[in-house]
């Protein structure tokens, strides 16, 4: 199959410019499922910064998701606070007890049954099923839409604009290394196509880029006015 040449840009582009995150596995190593489920609940609502010291002490202390099943729920909500949503938390433990007791300890390796588990909505379930298992599946968040809106100009305001995101997104994505294009369009987002002062001299996307051949690529994606 071929990658399209904007998902071969966006790959490229992470191949010489990925960020050295502590939940991502070396290219060619192989992703723990654990580990990626574990910093996707944690970064879902919190920067990677404020996830960095908590996703250390969670795998210090509990390297597996068996031993994580296995540890009172209190403990869990300790070694959680300060993080903030703590419905999480209390999900990270149901969940790690799903896993491990259904599953016997191995996550599930389809988006699908990916998506039954306590705490994994659309989002969470994608980027596992991409980034753990190699999955072609369209991972969608807050930077990922930023960075498709203005890709493809799309003129109709969020939210109503988040089906034909998604579409871009799942026509986008490659059969080849789903997971790398995932977090190349995330990274992309956090670092080049910010919110207030896009980077487009430096895009590896500018090339593809409609928002940008506009010549006002912050206004994507638009609002609905209030
Ligand atoms: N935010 C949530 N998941 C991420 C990931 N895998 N890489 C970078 N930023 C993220």
């Amino acid at each position: 199959l071929i990658t399209p040449s904007c998902a071969a840009a966006a790959l490229d582009w992470y191949d010489r410019h990925r960020r050295a995150l502590p939940w991502r596995s070396e290219p060619h190593e192989k992703a723990d499922p654990y580990v990626v489920w574990l910093s996707e609940i944690m970064l879902q609502q919190t920067t990677v910064a404020a996830v960095k010291p908590y996703f250390a002490a969670f795998l210090a202390r509990w390297p597996n998701v068996s031993l994580l099943a296995q540890a009172p729920i209190d403990e869990v909500m300790r070694q959680w606070a300060g993080l903030g949503y703590y419905s999480r938390a209390r999900n990270l433990h149901a969940c790690a007890k799903r896993v491990a007791g259904e599953f016997d300890g191995r996550f599930p390796d389809t988006e699908a049954a990916l998506r039954k588990l306590p705490g994994l909505g659309p989002y969470t379930a994608a980027a596992i099923a991409a980034i753990a298992f190699g999955r072609r599946a369209a991972v969608v968040d807050g930077n990922v839409e930023r960075v498709v809106a203005r890709l493809f100009a799309i003129a109709a305001p969020l939210p109503a604009a988040r089906a034909l995101i998604r579409e871009k997104v799942e026509a986008l994505t490659p059969s080849a290394r789903p997971g790398d294009f995932a977090q190349a369009m995330m990274d992309l987002g956090a670092t080049i196509c910010t919110p207030k002062q896009p980077a487009c001299a430096i895009c590896p996307l500018l090339d593809h880029c409609a928002g940008r051949a506009s010549g006002e690529p912050r206004r994507f994606p638009v609002k609905a006015p209030k």
